[in-house]
């Protein structure tokens, strides 16, 4: 996801813009650029790569000035190369602009431009907005880009200067997050509230469609016909998220990630489990009891790492709520035409918050009419200002683009609500008691499963040269088999495939072969025997087998070539306590192959593009 940051005061803005980016490198990135502005002057320095080219392009040649706009891009059209980072500028090098989104017509309006004679210098769809601008601009930024915004279809959430305006910037969204920042010295524009730290007292969250334009003294938000529009203004810290997203003494945010999750489970329940009702409370669902108990159906709509947290949810609903749930892809539910009848709710599930195909998915279930509801980490984002209620996970920024804190947060957070669903119907005080009472236990037995990191190091060392992993599960453990294979392949690059254990037989266990290895999750269960006669399948044709089981299991030491201990907890919460080797295994393997574990390749941390 691109990264956009906007400053106008009284000091030099590119310390200000270089620091905001550095603050938004995690949501992955391939170049990045920056212009400020003195007197009539535009000062253009953008470079593709990481931040550190910006910053000393920047040093050998200093863009002055107190004005300015900068991006970090993640390529949707065009290679990551100079001429394609942003900010774009016009013809005449009049308007700057940068961009976080997709001009889904941006093909049509380059032709009509192109007939008119404009030149085009990148192959990026923002440069067209840019030209856009620039066509109606006659003095009047704001005007222009109103005018330019009202041919394009598709997202953006943009910041623009004018040569002929100095000190002012203009932003606007849709689709893309934006928020206007306010400070002691100046004004500042920003994706997020992260970048603002230190620099911005006041935040104000633009919605989508309007239009605000900055002073280093003074701001104002309109709607999309220009109307003045009522914004509500606050504090920043309210944004900025529990914990603190530097790394400390981690080598990497993952790492950190994965060793915080012992206190984001205790943040996510602290002060909504109820012992005195056996149940749970939260405070921003925004439904009643009686609304809660005539709930039939729920509808799980999530991408990638929380999809797989929404699977782990089915499981939950339907045994501690007697609830049926149908757990869809963000951006396959969107499209689809499902009979949602009057007491279906849809529960959006989203660390970011801003995942475009979710946040479309809740939009389109808003404009059937259904309750929608949002798990979400991000305070203030776009999916949890727009469902109609929630829960926050408080586990504080997940900047490693590999989900690990949010996923087992999101895991706990369902349960708290597969409970609290539970005692509005058929759980009786003891069963929710007894669920409490595992919940309160988490925390210290993720905090015994870290403990197994020296020995996925051994087991690390020995499938870092796989080409082909399998991960393997059944019934909690089958979404975490799907989980585990993501973050196998998308920090170490090698592929992974999660599936349920018994599925093997239809047709996957002809990809097993002495260099294969297969990770099975075979902590004891109700479903204990069956996995162990699929191990022994697997072995019995020569495939290497990885087993996270509990620990001093004698029979499964007995056929697995490796054997990672997790201390034992019920069924329903083994998701939680075995995803912390597969995070671990996924992590060192990644490493040792080189891989840049917090920001791999192609990938963003939230992806609002489509
Ligand atoms: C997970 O490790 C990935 N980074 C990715 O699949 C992520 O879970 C997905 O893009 C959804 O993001 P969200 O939770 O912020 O909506």
């Amino acid at each position: 996801m691109c990264g956009i940051v906007g400053f106008t005061g009284r000091r030099e803005a590119s310390p200000v813009l270089l620091e905001g980016l550095r603050r938004l490198e995690y949501r992955g990135y391939d170049s990045a650029g920056l212009v400020t502005s003195t007197g009539n002057e535009l000062h253009l320095r953008k470079k593709a790569g990481r931040l550190a080219e910006l910053r000393k392009h920047v040093a050998a040649h200093p863009a002055p000035g107190c004005h300015g706009i900068s991006h970090t891009r993640w390529a949707t059209h065009g290679g990551a190369t100079d001429r394609n980072a942003h900010p774009h500028t016009s013809t005449a090098g009049d308007i700057a602009l940068v961009h976080n989104g997709v001009i889904e017509n941006y093909a049509a309006l380059k032709q009509q431009l192109q007939a008119a004679g404009t030149q085009f210098r990148s192959d990026t769809d923002t440069e067209v907005l840019c030209h856009l601008v620039a066509h109606y601009y006659q003095g009047d930024l704001i005007g222009a880009v109103q005018k330019a915004l009202a041919l394009v279809k598709g997202t953006y959430g943009i910041a623009v200067m004018a040569k002929g305006e100095p000190g002012l910037i203009v932003g606007a969204r849709l689709g893309s997050p934006l928020v206007v920042g306010i400070g002691t010295d100046g004004t500042y524009l920003a994706s997020d509230a992260n970048a603002l730290a230190g620099f911005a007292d006041k935040v104000v969250y633009l919605s989508d469609r309007q239009i605000c334009a900055l002073t280093e003294t003074e701001w104002e938000v309109r709607d999309h016909d220009l109307a003045p529009a009522s914004v509500s203004v606050q504090d920043i810290g309210a944004f900025l998220g529990d914990g603190d997203s530097d790394k400390g003494d981690f080598p990497h945010y993952m790492l950190k990630e994965i060793y915080e999750q012992p206190d984001a489970l205790a943040n996510a329940m602290r002060g909504r489990l109820d012992s005195a009702d056996s149940t749970a409370h939260f405070g921003g669902l925004n439904l009643g009891a009686q609304q809660l108990r005539q709930i039939d159906r729920v509808i799980m709509t999530a991408c990638g790492t929380s999809y797989h947290a929404a699977l782990v949810g089915e499981y939950l609903f339907e045994e501690l709520a007697r609830v049926p749930v149908e757990v869809e892809y963000a951006s396959e539910f969107r499209y689809r035409n499902p009979p949602i009848d009057r007491n279906t709710v849809v529960l959006a599930l989203t660390q970011s918050g801003e995942t475009a195909d979710t946040l479309a998915a809740l939009r389109e279930s808003k404009r059937m009419g259904h309750t929608t509801l949002a798990i979400c980490n991000a305070v203030g984002s776009s999916i949890a200002r727009e469902a109609d209620g929630g829960v926050y996970l408080h586990a504080g920024p997940e900047i490693g683009v590999a989900s690990t804190k949010a996923f087992t947060s999101q895991v706990c957070v369902l349960t708290m609500l597969a409970l609290y669903l539970g005692r509005t119907r058929h759980l009786s005080s003891i069963q929710g008691q007894h669920v409490i009472d595992d919940l309160r236990a988490l925390p210290d037995a993720v905090r015994k499963a870290l403990e197994c990191h020296d020995r996925v190091k051994e087991v690390a060392a020995r499938y870092a040269g796989a080409t082909n992993v399998l991960y393997l599960g059944r019934q909690y453990l089958y979404p975490l088999a799907l989980e585990g294979a993501l973050k196998l392949k998308e920090i170490s690059y090698i592929h992974a495939e999660g599936y349920p254990a018994a599925e093997m037989k239809h047709g996957p266990i002809a990809l097993v072969d002495e260099n294969t290895p297969s990770v099975f999750l075979v902590p004891r269960g109700n479903v204990f025997d069956k996995v162990m006669s699929n191990m022994q399948e697997i072995k019995a044709r020569g495939g290497p087998v990885i087993a996270v089981a509990s620990a001093g299991d004698r029979d499964v030491v007995s056929v697995a070539d490796d054997v990672i201990a997790v201390p034992d907890v019920p069924e329903y919460l083994q998701p939680v306590v075995a995803a912390v080797p597969l995070q671990l295994l996924a992590y060192e393997i990644a490493l040792s192959r080189g891989c840049d574990v917090d920001k791999p390749r192609n990938l963003a941390k939230s992806v609002t593009v489509e």
